[in-house]
């Protein structure tokens, strides 16, 4: 039996390093690891390669940037190729980002049978490019691998038929179980001092305690990418909270960017208690968030890591396409939007609330060896 799977942006690598080694474990299947080249910046996919020990992929097929059209245009025409030439028995496909969606459409075309992994999320929000992604790739897709059982039950409500639907648990989830040790023992302030942005080099360091800071990053183009919200969120975050506490902001080129062309970039930089960092690896980013007073956040990942490890988590969207990490189902995040009275009275909230961890069914580290054995069972 012949595999091949497909990542593209960061988000993805965390997914495809069990499945990775969940796959080689079973010796009668030949394995080609796809790269889309979305994301090319040594921190925002090489890095990951290393640390997590993903192989090498075998074709990168080098998209870069570019408006989503042209992302995933470009996608499709070099994976077809690949298709040809390969001929694989199943395209896997991971998460909801660009490469998800261009791929899975691709295979289907080419009459190769898809399955997605961490499929059924949904925010019900089309004005989220992932949405777009999640519900065409599910649409698709042969086999179905769903992290959680509000994941199936959507499913089921948009008529896929239950055969196709594996619940599985949560494959992020392998990832920060298989490398938590190796975050725990790292020092929060040496992590800072090693990926502060250039403009802060040389400069004296809040001392960084466990629950001594917040820990923050924001990338989506509903937060960044206005005025509007942009600006009265920062001015929250420089006015109230750094005046409290040390921010660790882990800053996306996106949202970087933004700041600058919204005149904010230097008040920033200046403020003694802004700590900027560039994106991090994924073992910095696990014990950033293990030190975390609290996480604010709009990444989909980060609510399922704070849910497991307990971090109070702010949720800076309006909707979230993983429920069961919200508190009200026992989970640790808090949807706050970007409405800044909102954000201001749940930071109040949850400031001096400890860590309440929650595990959901199957979110065990063992996601990756269920989808492998099904996989084979289906070939
Ligand atoms: C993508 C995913 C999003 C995920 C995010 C995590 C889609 C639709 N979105 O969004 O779900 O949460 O990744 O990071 O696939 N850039 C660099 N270096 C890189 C890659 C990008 O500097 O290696 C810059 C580019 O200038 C680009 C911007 O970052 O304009 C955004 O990158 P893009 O790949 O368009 O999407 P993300 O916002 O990263």
């Amino acid at each position: 039996m012949k595999i091949v799977s497909v990542v593209g942006a960061r988000p993805n690598f965390m997914k495809v390093a069990p499945f990775c080694r969940a796959i080689k474990a079973h010796p009668g299947i030949e394995h080609v690891l796809v790269h889309t080249g979305q994301h090319y910046d040594v921190r925002m996919s090489e890095q990951f390669f290393k640390e997590l020990e993903i192989p090498t992929p075998d074709i990168n097929l080098e998209i870069g940037s570019g408006t989503h059209a042209e992302q995933v245009g470009r996608t499709m025409i070099a994976f077809e190729k690949v298709l040809k030439k390969e001929k694989p028995d199943w395209v896997v496909v991971l998460g909801d980002v660009n490469a998800t969606c261009a791929c899975s459409i691709t295979a289907k075309k080419e009459h190769v049978k898809c399955a997605h992994i961490e499929a059924g999320l949904r925010s019900r929000d089309m004005d989220m490019p992932e949405e777009i992604n999640r519900l065409v790739t599910d649409r698709l897709s042969d086999l179905l691998f769903t992290p959680d059982r509000l994941s199936n039950a959507n499913l089921v409500a948009e008529g896929v038929s239950a055969e196709k639907i594996k619940f599985v648990g949560n494959i992020m989830i392998d990832t920060l179980e298989r490398e938590r040790t190796k975050a725990e023992v790292l020092d929060i302030n040496l992590i800072v001092r090693d990926n502060l942005i250039d403009e802060l080099a040389g400069r004296r360091l809040p001392e960084l305690g466990d629950r001594g800071y917040i820990a923050m990053t924001m990338h989506r183009p509903s937060n960044v990418d206005q005025r509007e919200t942009l600006v009265p969120a920062m001015r929250f975050f420089l006015d109230e909270v750094s005046k409290e506490r040390p921010i660790v902001w882990a800053i996306h080129p996106r949202a970087q960017k933004m700041l600058k062309e919204f005149s904010l970039w230097d008040e920033i930089v200046a403020n003694e208690n802004m700590v900027l960092v560039k994106p991090l690896g994924y073992h910095a980013m696990l014990r950033l968030n293990m030190g975390a007073r609290l996480f604010m956040t709009d990444s989909g990942g980060l609510q399922e890591e704070c849910c497991v490890l307990g971090t109070p988590c702010l949720t800076m969207r309006w909707n979230t396409e993983r429920p069961i990490t919200l508190m009200e189902n026992g989970g640790a995040s808090i949807l706050v939007g970007n409405s800044v009275a909102k954000i201001r009275d749940a930071y109040r909230d949850q400031i001096n609330v400890g860590r309440h961890g929650m595990r959901p069914e199957l979110w065990d580290g063992h996601a990756a060896e269920r989808i492998a054995a099904c996989l084979v069972s289906n070939k």
